[in-house]
C-alpha cells in the first residue's frame, strides 16, 4: 500500500494509473536492469536517493537481467557473430525483464509513458535539459550494458532512447545509470530541501552558478564579497546574476548563446567582453 503525498492510499498496480492521470502527485518509479545490483546498494541507501525515498516521491528497484535466463548457468552473454573480441549481452533475458516490469495494458504503449532507456557511449550526450525531460515522467526503465555491449536487436526494438554520460567507455552502464537516475531524481519537486535549490544550479538556465561562500567571512586573509554580508536581498540577487554571467563568459561561453539575458544583463556582457578584448 502507498501513501501519496496528497494522503490518498493505493496499491502499486493502482499507483500508475493514478500518477497518469493525477499530475499533481509526484511519484517516480525507476527501474535499473543490471548484472551487477550490488552496485547499487550504498548509492541508492544514502544521499538524495534516501532523501527522495524516505519522503515517498521516488522508488529505485534495481533487477538482475541473471534472474531472466533460463539455463542451468544463467547465461547473460555470448560470442558476437562475426568474430571479435569480448562478449555481447544476449537479447532475451533483456526483453523478458522489460516485458516483465511493463504494466499489464501498457505492453504496447511506447516512449511516450514510460522510457525505456539503455546507456550506451552512443547515445545522445546526457545534460540537464535531458534530466529535466526525464524527470517529468512518472516511470523510468534502465538498461545497464556490460562486455562489448547489448545485442543490436535491444537497441533496434526494445530502448525508445540511448543515453551516453560522455565520450568516452566505461565498463558496465552501473555508474551512468546511477548518474542519470541521480540528474534526474533531484529535479523532483520536493527532492531537494528547498524548492529553488535546482533552479540556479548550473545549466538550468544555461548559466554556470554565480560563487558561492560560507562562514567564516575572512579566511586566511580572503574575504567574501561584501555584498553577500550586507543584508540587501536585491544586490545579493544581482551580483549573484551578474557572476553567473561572468563565469559563463569565462569558462564556458559558448553557453550564452542560448541564455536568455535581460537587456541589462545583454549590456553587462557585452561591456565584458570588450574588457577582455
Ligand atoms: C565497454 S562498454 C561497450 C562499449 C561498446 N563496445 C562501444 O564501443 O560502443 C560496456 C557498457 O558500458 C556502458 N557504457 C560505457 N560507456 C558509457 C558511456 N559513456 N555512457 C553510457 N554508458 C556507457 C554501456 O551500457 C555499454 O554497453
Amino acid at each position: 500500500m502507498w501513501t501519496l503525498s496528497g494522503g490518498n492510499k493505493c496499491n502499486s498496480s493502482q499507483i500508475f494509473d493514478t500518477i497518469q492521470i493525477c499530475d499533481k502527485i509526484w511519484f517516480m518509479q525507476i527501474d535499473i536492469l543490471t548484472l551487477f545490483p550490488q552496485m547499487f546498494e550504498s548509492p541508492l541507501t544514502t544521499g538524495i536517493f534516501k532523501r527522495a525515498v524516505d519522503r515517498e516521491l521516488v522508488q529505485v528497484n534495481t533487477h538482475n537481467i541473471r534472474d531472466w535466463t533460463h539455463d542451468k548457468h544463467h547465461t547473460v552473454d555470448d560470442y558476437p557473430y562475426g568474430g571479435g573480441a569480448g562478449m555481447v549481452l544476449k537479447p532475451d533475458p533483456i526483453f523478458q525483464a522489460v516485458e516483465a516490469l511493463k504494466p499489464v495494458g501498457l505492453q504496447q504503449q511506447g516512449a511516450d509513458i514510460m522510457p525505456i532507456i539503455l546507456l550506451t557511449p552512443q547515445g545522445r550526450l546526457f545534460s540537464q535539459q535531458i534530466a529535466f525531460e526525464l524527470s517529468q515522467y512518472s516511470r523510468l526503465i534502465l538498461i545497464c550494458g556490460h562486455y562489448e555491449g547489448v545485442d543490436e536487436r535491444v537497441i533496434e526494438h526494445l530502448a525508445t532512447d540511448e543515453i551516453s554520460i560522455g565520450d568516452y567507455v566505461l565498463s558496465g552502464g552501473e555508474l551512468p545509470a546511477m548518474v542519470v537516475a541521480d540528474a534526474v531524481v533531484r529535479l523532483i519537486p520536493g527532492v531537494l530541501g528547498s524548492e529553488t535549490s535546482a533552479v540556479d544550479d548550473s545549466y538550468a538556465t544555461d548559466l554556470l552558478e554565480y560563487p558561492q561562500y560560507t562562514r567564516p567571512p575572512e579566511y586566511r586573509g580572503w574575504a567574501v564579497p561584501e555584498v553577500l554580508l550586507s543584508g540587501n536581498h536585491g544586490g545579493v540577487a544581482r551580483w549573484r546574476r551578474e557572476q553567473a554571467v561572468l563565469r559563463t563568459l569565462q569558462r564556458r561561453p559558448e553557453l550564452l548563446n542560448k541564455a536568455s539575458l535581460s537587456s541589462e544583463e545583454k549590456h553587462l556582457l557585452s561591456k565584458l567582453k570588450t574588457l577582455a578584448e
